[in-house]
């Protein structure tokens, strides 16, 4: 039977002390002995690895000064306490800094011996390596913090972010058309008729502004909103129509499949068309940075069994990658150095409060396609009247 094994540094002489040396060496955590001034006597293999340094290269250091300037106070405490007799053991975290400068979280366990053969006291310190650890504590952190900014988003926040996202067309239309206005008055001899088409496109820029505040102001108010029966395609015409002066000056050629005559959907209609308008205003961004091929956009209309109507919004833009796929319809995310990362969270929020899906997915060979699918008419009264 093999002979017990006591493992006490006391006891640590002759055949057991050479097992017991072998063990520390072989050991995966950072062991070592330290004198009472923090200098360090003799290391294992481990603890060189976790501080990058070669064991020759470490005895004669300080254990205080390995360790990061802001965390050496715990250090240098617990040596006092060693040195007062206040103290026998401590233990606690800190960060080392290694020899090429990465940093290391490492927990310390210490604990006072004496020597026994000169009976000096001296310091058995154990360190393990808490790097991974810490930094899944971080990722929690991080997390719980996003989750915590996306619950005040839903509240208080939500409102005035939406609404701030969606008057950003029409404000910036009503300053457009006002200094095309004025242009027109300083001509020598002004043009009064284009005075009066500039003022008549602010009044229905300004109108269609207040129609967004109330259609968000009554997405979040628990009221029934006011649905009306839309047609989609009549829908899509007039967003189009807003938009086709910025798709000309981008380059982008129009493809329209309209399935006319496919069923109205009961909706709001303010809601629905700026659903379609970020959807397009997306693409236009995507295709932007797209230089060697044709800049096209699709959009097609079309029913679904009579019961569902589909609205696709294609692009040959630059994309979305996997990775992004799953983020891109969270409030706030943006790769966009001017976005605010709110134009597809609110598309989803209209869509699916219209009992409908919002949907992504790659289009063949480049670019993104949008499917926006809604209830016709028949379903949406029916599931309302119960
Ligand atoms: N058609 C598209 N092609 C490629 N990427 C897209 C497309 N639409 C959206 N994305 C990606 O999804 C992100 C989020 O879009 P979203 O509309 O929510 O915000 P944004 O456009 O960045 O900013 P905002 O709409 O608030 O001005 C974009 O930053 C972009 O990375
Ligand atoms: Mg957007």
């Amino acid at each position: 039977m093999a002979k017990e094994l006591v493992l006490e540094p006391r006891l640590a002489v002759g055949a057991a002390g050479q097992v017991w040396g072998g063990l520390v060496e072989a050991a995966q955590f950072g062991m070592a002995l330290v004198d009472f001034d923090a200098r360090l006597m003799a290391v294992n293999a481990a603890f060189a690895t976790l501080v990058g340094y070669t064991p020759a290269e470490l005895v004669g250091l300080n254990l205080v000064d390995l360790c990061l300037e802001d965390e050496r106070d715990t250090m240098v405490a617990a040596f006092q306490a060693f040195r007062q007799g206040s103290r026998a053991v401590a233990k606690f975290e800190t960060t080392y800094q290694r020899k090429d400068q990465t940093l290391a979280a490492v927990a310390v366990l210490m604990s006072v011996a004496t020597e026994p053969t000169q009976d000096r006291p001296l310091v058995l310190a154990v360190f393990v390596d808490v790097s991974a650890g810490r930094r899944a504590d971080d990722a929690l952190r991080a997390e719980r913090a996003e989750l915590g900014r996306m619950a005040r988003f839903t509240t208080v926040g939500a409102m005035t972010a939406s609404i701030a996202h969606e008057l950003r067309q029409p404000l910036a239309a009503i300053v457009t058309n006002g200094n095309a206005g004025l242009r027109w008055l300083d001509r020598p001899s002004p043009d009064l008729s284009e005075v009066r088409s500039a003022l008549q496109r602010m009044v229905t820029e300004g109108h269609r502004a207040s129609e967004i505040i109330s259609s968000i102001r009554a997405m979040f108010s628990k009221e029934q909103q006011q649905r009306r029966p839309v047609s989609v395609d009549d829908l899509i015409r007039e967003v189009l129509s807003t938009l086709l002066g910025d798709l000309k000056s981008c380059g982008v050629a129009l493809r329209l499949e309209l399935l006319d005559g496919v069923h109205p959907v009961e909706a709001d209609r303010v809601q629905l068309r700026q659903v379609l308008f970020n959807l397009v205003t997306n693409a236009m961004d995507a295709m932007k940075a797209v230089e060697d091929r044709p800049r096209v956009l699709r959009i097609r209309s079309e029913g679904l069994d009579h019961e569902w109507v589909v609205i696709s919004v294609q692009d040959t833009g630059t994309g979305i990658s996997a990775e992004n796929m799953d983020r891109i319809f969270d409030a706030f995310f943006t790769t966009k150095s001017h976005g605010m990362g709110l134009g597809l969270s609110i598309c989803r929020s209209i869509i699916e409060a219209h009992g409908g899906w919002l949907s992504a997915a790659a289009a063949h060979p480049h670019g993104s396609t949008f499917q926006v699918m809604l209830p016709v008419q028949t379903r949406t009264a029916e599931r309302s009247t119960g």
